[in-house]
């Protein structure tokens, strides 16, 4: 279908403000979809709000700190007072999960609440927000697309507590596309290094190449390369359960 054809999307995205997050939402608003961002920081989120306003006024937002056991019943509810529900159409049709933190925790000082916090952020409420949101989503033939990494399933150093929590999450959107099929589509993209690694984990001057080299292309990627590929699994139609490798 064309552009001019096409029915705008209600999308929400989980961890909009960042660096791929913000990419993601751009390319939506482009496209005419109809956007609920959420993150922690609300002056962010009001300045990328306004950025997005394609003439239909500025984005929706919710702020929530994901790390809070309250953030899904709070991101639910502020959703429904913004976008109020119908018999026909939910208040999402649906999500993007492009949430962080990419916290380095060096194996020595590996301690609990670096478990428990990842695994909340990048896995249990995201889970709990798209169980929360099925009904809407299935209502709209809705899709789901994470953006995991690429580590999983060959790790690197320093990453524990993230790479567990990531792996979690891959493990928990497969078993949902399972529940969720045939109404909502549930996908991955695994992505190689997209941002410059953070500086503080440099001190080896390889590293970088080393990094840059662990995919076959031999470097980083733009965050509006994996905006393309989130696009292309929100529209594919007969996918799900999948897992889409970029730059790994
Ligand atoms: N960049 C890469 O190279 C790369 C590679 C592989 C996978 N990924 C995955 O891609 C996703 C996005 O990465 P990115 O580089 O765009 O990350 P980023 O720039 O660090 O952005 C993270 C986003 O998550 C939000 N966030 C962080 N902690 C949160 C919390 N406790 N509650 C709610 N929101 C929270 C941040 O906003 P606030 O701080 O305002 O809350 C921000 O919107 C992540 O899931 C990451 O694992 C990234």
């Amino acid at each position: 279908m064309s552009a001019e054809g096409r029915k705008s999307r209600r999308v929400l995205i989980v961890g909009a403000t960042g660096r791929l997050g913000a990419a993601i939402a751009e390319a939506l608003a482009n496209r005419g979809d109809e956007l609920v961002l959420t993150a922690r920081d609300p002056k962010k989120l009001e300045h990328l709000s306004v950025m997005l306003d394609r003439g239909r006024g500025p984005a929706k937002v919710v702020c929530a700190d994901l790390t809070h056991r309250e953030a899904v019943r709070q991101i639910v509810e502020k959703l429904r007072a913004s976008v109020p529900t119908t018999d026909s159409r939910g208040s999402i049709d649906d999500i993007v999960l492009a949430c962080g933190p990419f916290p380095r925790t060096p194996f020595e000082d590996l301690r609990r609440e670096d478990l428990e916090r990842t695994l909340t952020v990048h896995a249990i409420a995201p889970l709990l927000l798209v169980h929360a949101l099925a009904g809407d989503l299935a209502k709209a033939k809705g899709a789901i697309v994470e953006l995991g990494d690429a580590g999983t399933t060959r790790p690197f150093e320093h990453y524990v507590a993230y790479l567990t929590a990531k792996g979690a999450m891959r493990t928990g959107l497969r078993a949902l596309a399972v529940e969720l099929a045939p109404a909502v589509r549930v996908n991955i993209v695994e992505l190689g290094i997209v941002a410059e690694p953070d500086p503080e984990a440099d001190t080896d001057p390889l590293r970088k190449h080393r990094l840059a080299t662990r995919s076959q292309l031999g470097r980083f990627g733009a965050p509006e390369e994996v905006a393309h590929v989130v696009l292309a699994l929100l529209d594919a139609t007969w996918a799900t359960g999948e897992i889409w490798g970029v730059g790994r």
